[in-house]
C-alpha cells in the first residue's frame, strides 16, 4: 500500500523530517522563502497532511484544492491566524499548533525587547559601531528605569503570565487586561486586573500578548497612543496588525510615547524603506521571539508528531479545534 503524502513547507529540524518520512512520502519545500500561492496550491493537491508556517495561508481555497482526503493541518507556531479554523472544523480536519514549549522563550524575548527599548541598547550599540563613542557623558543615552515601574499586560494567556512573572522579579507593579479576568492567576502573582484604558494610562510599559482577530486588529492606534504616558514603551511580541503601524510611527516621532520594541510588524517582513526603521527609539527584530535552539527543536517535534498523528488517525498532541473529534 502506498504511503500517505504530506507537504512540509519549510525545513525544520531534520530528525523530525526523518520521523515523518518513516510513515509518509514527504515533499519538503527547501527554499528559505515561502512557496508562492501558486506553488503551494499545486504541491498540496491530493496530500493527506501539511506541516505549515504562519506565512502559508490555509483557507477554504487551499482545502478545496488539496481535496477531501486532507486529514491534518499541523502548524509550527502557537498562533494560527493564517488558518481558517472554522473552515477546517466544518470539514472535520484537526489543526495542530505548538503551544507551551515556546511560552517561556517568548516571554524572555519580550523582556529582551522591553529592556533594549528602555535602555537604548540597540541604538547605543549602533553608536559604538559607528565609532561615535568619544567619552563617558553624564547625559548620554539616558533611558527609562525598569525596576519599580508599572507594566501593563494586554492578554493574560500563557505568554502574558510568563511576562508578568519576570516583571515580579524586577519589583514592578503589574496591571493586566484581558477579556477574561484570570482570578486563578491573580492568586499566584500579585497583579491587578484593570480596564483597557487604565492599562494604557497607568503603565510605563505596555506589552501585547493577544491573538490577532477581528477584535484585536489595530487594537492600539492613534487614540490609544494619545492615552499612554509620554515616557511609556510599547512592546509587541504578539502579531503586527494588533498595532496600527502608521499610528505607531506618528506616536514615536511626535513623542506621544517614548519607545517601542517589536518582534512583529505589519507587514512582515517590514520593508527596508519603512519609516519606522529610521527611528532610533524603535527596536525591531524579525519575529524571532521563539527562536532558540531548544524551543525550535521542540516545536519541530510537536508539529511533526501532530502531522504523523493526523495522517495515522490518532488524536493530535496539541489540537486547536478538538471539537472535530
Ligand atoms: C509565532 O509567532 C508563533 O505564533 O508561534
Amino acid at each position: 500500500m502506498s504511503k500517505p503524502r504530506v507537504l512540509i513547507t519549510r525545513k525544520i529540524f531534520p530528525e523530525w523530517i526523518d520521523e515523518v518520512k518513516s510513515v509518509a512520502d514527504v515533499d519538503l519545500w527547501e527554499d528559505e522563502l515561502p512557496p508562492s500561492r501558486e506553488i503551494l496550491l499545486e504541491k498540496s493537491k491530493g496530500i493527506d497532511g501539511i506541516l505549515c508556517l504562519l506565512t502559508d495561508k490555509i483557507d477554504s481555497e487551499f482545502m478545496d484544492n488539496a481535496g477531501s482526503q486532507l486529514k491534518v493541518i499541523s502548524q509550527i507556531a502557537v498562533g494560527f491566524d493564517n488558518i481558517d479554523i472554522s473552515e477546517a472544523t466544518n470539514r472535520g480536519i484537526p489543526v495542530g499548533n505548538t503551544p507551551d514549549v515556546l511560552t517561556a522563550t517568548t516571554a524572555d524575548a519580550t523582556w529582551a525587547l522591553l529592556m533594549s527599548a528602555a535602555r537604548r541598547i540597540t541604538e547605543s550599540e549602533r553608536f559604538v559601531r559607528r565609532g561615535d563613542w568619544k567619552t563617558w557623558h553624564p547625559l548620554h543615552f539616558l533611558g527609562q528605569d525598569i525596576h519599580s515601574a508599572t507594566i501593563g499586560i494586554i492578554g493574560m494567556g500563557r505568554i502574558g503570565f510568563e511576562v508578568a512573572k519576570r516583571a515580579n522579579g524586577f519589583g514592578m507593579k503589574i496591571l493586566y487586561y484581558d477579556t477574561n479576568r484570570r482570578k486563578d492567576l491573580e492568586e499566584k502573582l500579585d497583579m491587578e486586573y484593570v480596564d483597557f484604558n487604565t492599562v494604557l494610562t497607568d503603565s510605563d510599559y505596555v506589552s501585547l500578548h493577544t491573538v490577532l482577530s477581528e477584535e484585536t486588529y489595530h487594537l492600539i492606534g492613534e487614540s490609544e497612543f494619545k492615552k499612554m504616558k509620554k515616557t511609556s514603551i510599547l512592546v509587541n511580541a504578539a502579531r503586527g496588525p494588533v498595532v496600527d503601524s502608521q499610528a505607531l510611527y506618528n506616536a514615536l516621532k511626535n513623542g506621544d510615547i517614548w519607545g517601542a520594541g517589536l518582534d512583529v510588524t505589519d507587514p512582515e517582513p517590514i520593508s527596508k524603506d519603512d519609516p519606522l526603521l529610521k527611528l532610533e527609539n524603535c527596536v525591531i527584530v524579525p519575529h524571532i521571539a521563539s527562536a532558540t535552539v531548544k524551543t525550535r527543536f521542540e516545536m519541530s517535534k510537536i508539529s511533526a508528531q501532530n502531522l504523523i498523528n493526523g495522517i495515522t488517525g490518532e488524536p493530535l498532541v496539541t489540537c486547536v479545534n478538538p471539537e472535530v473529534y
